[in-house]
């Protein structure tokens, strides 16, 4: 399992400062997975994901979709909270996307949706700004991946909110288009 092998990680300097480590939380067989950067105070304490006030913008935008919050998977580029909420370091990245990516490999989703310029960046291997990916899909080892702007972002810019609605509409088309019951996340 990979929970198991990640074990109580002291892989980076991460570790020191973490409470817990935020694996992700959701369906083992999502069809729908959303990664954000890294977990902030709140998911540090908790141990879930997008628990603070921008997780709880992105269940209403979930909600929104037609999921129930546990059809879906949600996890992080990386497993502990960097401090100050500093962005998350190379040698961070390095050592904690391959359990990410395992997950992935496991949960096997039908479209991945990528929140905010770092994840984006991460998995896609580009250096091409946010406003730029967004919009369209792109393919992370032949799942297609939507990028899009980060919750945290929409909390300091409501105005981004349409922007990325109409990202998450491309996103329903296309699980309509797959034949994905939103209400179930079968
Ligand atoms: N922001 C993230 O990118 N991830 C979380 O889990 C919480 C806030």
């Amino acid at each position: 399992m990979i929970r198991e092998h990640l074990g109580d990680c002291h892989r980076c300097k991460l570790h020191a400062g973490r409470k817990q480590i935020v694996f992700g939380v959701g369906k083992a067989d999502a069809a729908l997975v959303f990664v954000g950067e890294a977990p902030g105070a709140d998911e540090d304490r908790t141990g879930e994901p997008f628990v603070g006030a921008a997780g709880q913008l992105l269940t209403r935008m979930i909600a929104a979709m037609g999921f129930p919050r546990e059809e879906v998977y949600i996890a992080n580029i990386i497993k502990c909270r960097p401090p100050g909420n500093r962005n998350p370091e190379p040698d961070e990245i390095q050592q904690c996307e391959p359990f990410l990516k395992r997950q992935l490999g496991a949960i096997r989703p039908r479209l991945i949706v990528a929140l905010g310029k770092f994840a984006a960046q991460t998995l896609l291997r580009s250096d091409a700004p946010i406003s730029t990916l967004r919009g369209r899909f792109h393919i992370y080892e032949g799942v297609p991946l939507m990028p899009t702007f980060h919750p945290a972002y929409l909390l300091r810019q409501p105005d981004a909110k349409r922007l990325v609605w109409d990202d998450l509409k491309v996103v329903m088309a296309e699980l309509d288009r797959l034949g994905i019951d939103r209400r179930r996340g079968a």
